[in-house]
């Protein structure tokens, strides 16, 4: 059955959460647009999809993010968009960069660049531009050991490697997008050079040096690991602390009770991740026809399990359009599940307990600017594109 809901429609972007709860109760997996792709709305079966690597491939990304109009796409040939065994020799080699030991080293600089960021946010900055976007860039440019003169360059990157469309908004943004590819590969191609002649300790010097069953990795493989990492460390933690600062605009008493009671801001970020999904729906690729509730899916076919519907699906978590500090969030899928559970969780999690702390220490509240707000035109991400906000100081408190 196809629906005629678009996941690109402004209307639907603004407020996808009615849509899915109708699309899990009426057509749990359906044919929707844009370009008839298959939307599974309901938890269990979106888990079920996660885990069954060999019926659902993660070839999906590359059939979502490389379609003919872009070319080549890094991302869509990195080691997200691969399955087993070959995503397991490629997975084995980012633990080191991403695990508790190295997340606790990294915490002390994270935390400096949130203060020095925080003093940015004065009357009606943008938040986006200010914070949430700055402080993961600087994070990952510095586990990769990328140049921090790039960082302004960073979002425009990502969103034109995963704004990908299955046809181009416009000429001028096909030819911007293949021209951004052209870019950061010639960009992560020059540091990968500059690493071979002279090593450091950064993650490039050591993928450069790794060798996987005896194999060294190649330079298009290194090339497109690099940039899954820059751009997968930056856009959903983005999304994350943009969607965290709306929700806070919109509820000054959560502002207060995290205030008043700091070590809630774990189980608020939990809650955040489950209420507003920064990841909103992840590609695959049936290998062979299969049935998913009832439903027969061709072999070929491209399918979205949709993160933002799960982690609201009555059926797992009760009353779920309630933002409830207390809720058990166990089995929430933000980070995805199974073989491809996100690398950079832990660190996510870190940045964005840090920037609350920051925030939570010099200001009361924020205040929205202006009630028009823009979310991203994405199938994979939501996220505000911007937002301004008044930041009112806590010494102004009476
Ligand atoms: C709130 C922030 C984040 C969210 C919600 C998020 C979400 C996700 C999800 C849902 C997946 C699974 C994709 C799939 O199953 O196909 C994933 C994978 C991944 N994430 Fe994250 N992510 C976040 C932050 C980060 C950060 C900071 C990094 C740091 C580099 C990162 C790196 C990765 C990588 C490399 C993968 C691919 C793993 C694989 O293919 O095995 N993510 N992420």
């Amino acid at each position: 059955m196809t629906h005629s809901i678009n996941l690109l429609d402004p209307e639907f972007l603004a407020n996808p959460y009615p849509h899915y709860a109708e699309l899990r109760r009426r057509s749990p997996v359906c044919q929707v647009e844009p370009n008839g792709i298959w939307a599974v709305t309901r938890y269990e079966d979106v888990l079920y999809v996660l885990k069954n690597h060999s019926l659902f491939s993660s070839g999906g990304f590359k059939a979502a993010w490389q379609p003919p109009w872009v070319g080549y796409n890094p991302i869509a040939n990195s080691m997200i968009a691969t399955d087993p065994p070959q995503h397991t020799r490629l997975r084995g080699l980012v633990f080191r960069a991403f695990g508790p030991d190295a997340i606790a080293r990294m915490e002390p600089r994270v935390r400096a660049t949130a203060e020095k960021l925080a003093d940015g946010l004065v009357e009606g900055a943008d938040f986006v531009q200010k914070m949430a976007l700055p402080l993961p860039a600087s994070a990952i440019s510095n586990i990769l050991g990328l140049d921090e003169e790039l960082l302004p360059y960073f979002k425009q990157w990502s969103d034109d490697l995963i704004s990908v469309t299955p046809t181009p908004p416009s000429p001028e943004v096909a030819e911007r997008v293949r021209g951004t590819v052209a870019k950061v590969t010639g960009y992560v191609r020059e540091v990968i050079e500059a690493r071979r002649r002279t090593p450091t300790d950064d993650t490039v010097s050591e993928l450069l040096r790794a060798e996987v069953e005896g194999q060294r990795l190649s330079d298009a493989e290194i090339t497109d690991f690099l940039i899954l990492l820059l751009i997968a460390g930056l856009e959903s933690t983005t999304n994350l602390l943009g969607n965290s600062l709306v929700f806070l605009a919109a509820h000054p008493e959560m502002m207060e009770r995290l205030q008043a009671e700091p070590s809630l801001i774990p189980p608020f970020i939990e809650e955040m991740l489950r209420y507003e999904s920064p990841g909103q729906g992840i590609p695959r690729l049936t290998s062979a026809e299969t049935t998913l509730a009832g439903v027969t899916l061709p072999a070929g076919a491209l399918v979205f399990p949709m993160l933002g519907s799960a982690n609201r699906d009555e059926r797992k978590f009760p009353d779920p359009d309630r933002f409830d500090l207390k809720r058990n969030t166990q089995g929430v899928l933000a980070f995805g599940q199974g073989a491809h559970f996100c690398v950079g969780a832990m660190l996510a999690r870190m940045e964005s307990r840090l920037v609350l702390e920051t925030l939570l220490a010099r200001f009361q509240r924020v205040e929205r600017v202006s009630d028009d707000l823009q979310y991203q035109c994405a199938l994979t991400t939501r996220g505000p594109i911007a937002l301004p906000l008044r930041y009112i100081p806590l010494r102004s408190r009476v």
